[in-house]
């Protein structure tokens, strides 16, 4: 039995899957899981849709002849500012990131812009997952729903560790959410939050050596025992 500090620490986003299958009922085991997650008044404003086979085959191959043709469309909702927007010091973390993935996974060299958008494309492949799925939130109302659907991202994540399988989510979908919408029925009322690529790791691509460190303790919590007069 994974314990949840387990899947906590081995959870990672994973960016080259095996082919292998995933059971339905498997699925369904984690997204019943995902479910149990908290939600504004047990609201449970989320939505998936799961993708795999022909469905999912189809779906890649459109946003790849996106992804191509530069059709990038603007945001369904505000994830992140445009790259150079960031400010700090989540712009020197963002750049940190990029250079344990592209640079020390990968080898692609600094500056290398084609090398980097091959990576990338990689998404509308979803790293030769076996399942993609798409998360979709209600937008009323919008903010408090996005807090609640993150649970559930987080939720869904930690359960396929439960169940030895790896996934890596994917906001990268959304720059193309009218292709997604082609392929599966989203009501008009929800956004794409993100797609979650699902499978097991291929844990002989360099891609998954990556691992992403984090600030210490004391940069993000401040304790307090005496009250502030
Ligand atoms: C909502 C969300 C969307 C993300 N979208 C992408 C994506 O489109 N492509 C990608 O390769 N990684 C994506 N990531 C993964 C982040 O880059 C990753 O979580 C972060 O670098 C920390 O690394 P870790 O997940 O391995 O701990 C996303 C993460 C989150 C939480």
């Amino acid at each position: 039995m994974t314990t949840v500090e387990d899947a906590l620490r081995t959870r990672h986003s994973c960016r080259a899957f095996l082919p292998t299958p995933v059971a339905r009922v498997d699925i369904e085991r984690l997204l019943m899981l995902a479910d149990q997650s908290a939600s504004n008044s047990n609201t449970q404003p989320w939505q998936v849709h799961v993708l795999t086979g022909a469905a999912k085959q189809a779906l890649s191959e459109d946003l790849l002849r996106a992804f191509d043709a530069e059709q990038i469309e603007s945001e369904e909702y505000d994830y992140q500012p445009r790259s150079n927007q960031w400010p700090e010091p989540f712009r020197s973390r963002r750049r940190k990131f990029g250079e344990g993935l592209y640079g020390d996974a990968l080898g692609i060299a600094n500056g290398d812009s084609a090398g980097r958008r091959r990576q990338h494309r990689r998404n509308y492949e979803f790293f030769g997952a076996p399942v993609e799925i798409i998360l979709t939130v209600s937008t009323a109302p919008l903010q408090g729903a996005l807090v609640d659907a993150g649970l559930f991202l987080q939720a869904l994540m930690l359960a396929a560790r439960g169940l030895g399988l790896h996934t890596c989510p994917q906001a990268s979908l959304i720059d193309f959410h009218s292709v997604v919408r082609r392929h599966v029925t989203i009501p008009d009322d929800h956004l794409i939050v993100c797609g979650v690529a699902l499978g097991h790791a291929d844990q002989d691509d360099r891609v998954n050596t990556q691992h992403t460190v984090r600030e210490p303790l004391g940069s993000f919590a401040r304790f307090y025992s005496s009250a502030v007069t």
